[in-house]
């Protein structure tokens, strides 16, 4: 096996999606493997690129110019297919960079573990969006998509405890108070394949955001500081935004996220005055 460094920055490397995903598959075996017969198989270290390579389509545009669709029509679902498409595929890198460029800190060795595991299931996420957009007749690349994605982790790029907080913590745990929401929009269409690939996406999205509280909270513990305030002090520094209720209070939970977290960062004057 290559060092796992070595690995994540082949995956952040490829620029079309289908070619990502698959390599990130390949490597994530590749690695399970080496962890079943090798305690600690070659970790090494790597540099990774400020940003990932990517296609050349979709167009990447400010949020304002993303195009908006009636929610409930065909072409509504389908820029609500593509966009998640694209959230995956960063999120496909965004798992990979954290290795690449984490990687080597003297961490257990489940850390890399986990985010193997979340970048594989963020790999068949796209693929699964990639899928439903094919049936309907479009295909990731059709529609722009939002530039802004990859900001947090060009953000957070010398510090874990400020990816954790900021990408796992926040980015993904607003995944889990959206999703549920697009699953009802695309049973009421009828579209079963959409539901069923939400679906996998809600169940596997939990254990990412719990992987971010987990090794959040080790850090924190290592370097003897209070979670809580931690959390909430590079939120504020690096998100740049409140955090929109209404909240999903149980899968959070289950993710590890106590409400004492993101309650105090939300916007709530706003939220009141809807
Ligand atoms: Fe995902
Ligand atoms: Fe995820």
């Amino acid at each position: 096996m290559k060092p796992l460094t070595q690995m994540a920055l082949e995956v952040l490397q490829t620029a079309d999606g289908r070619e990502k995903t698959a390599l990130s598959h390949a490597h994530a075996a590749a690695w399970r493997a080496a962890r079943s017969d090798d305690a600690r198989p070659e970790i090494g270290r790597a540099a990774p690129p400020l940003q990932p390579a990517r296609p050349a389509k979709p167009d990447l545009v400010s949020p304002r110019d993303v195009p908006r669709r009636k929610p409930g029509s065909p072409e509504g679902r389908i820029a609500m297919m593509h966009a998640v498409a694209h959230i995956e595929l960063n999120a496909v890198d965004l798992h990979w960079d954290v290795i690449a460029r984490f990687g080597h800190l003297d961490l257990p060795i489940g850390f890399c573990d986990d985010w193997v595991q979340a970048a594989d299931e963020e790999s068949k996420h796209f693929n699964l969006m990639c899928d439903c957009l094919e049936a309907e007749g479009s295909f990731y690349g059709a529609l722009p998509a939002h530039a802004g994605m990859w900001r947090a982790a060009e953000e957070t790029a010398d510090d874990l405890m400020a990816r954790l907080a900021v990408v796992p913590m926040v980015l993904e745990a607003r995944g889990l108070d959206v999703t549920p929401g697009m699953i009802d929009l695309f049973r009421r269409a009828h579209a079963t394949g959409a539901v069923a690939a939400l679906e996998t996406i809600y169940a596997e999205e939990v254990a990412h955001v719990a992987y971010g509280s987990k090794w959040f909270h080790f850090l924190c513990g290592r370097e003897n500081c209070d979670p809580k305030p931690t959390f909430h002090a590079l939120v504020r520094r690096y998100f740049h935004a409140p955090l929109k209720p209404p909240f999903n209070t149980e899968k959070r939970a289950d993710a590890g996220l106590p409400p004492d977290f993101y309650w105090p960062l939300a916007d709530l004057p706003k939220a009141q005055s809807k």
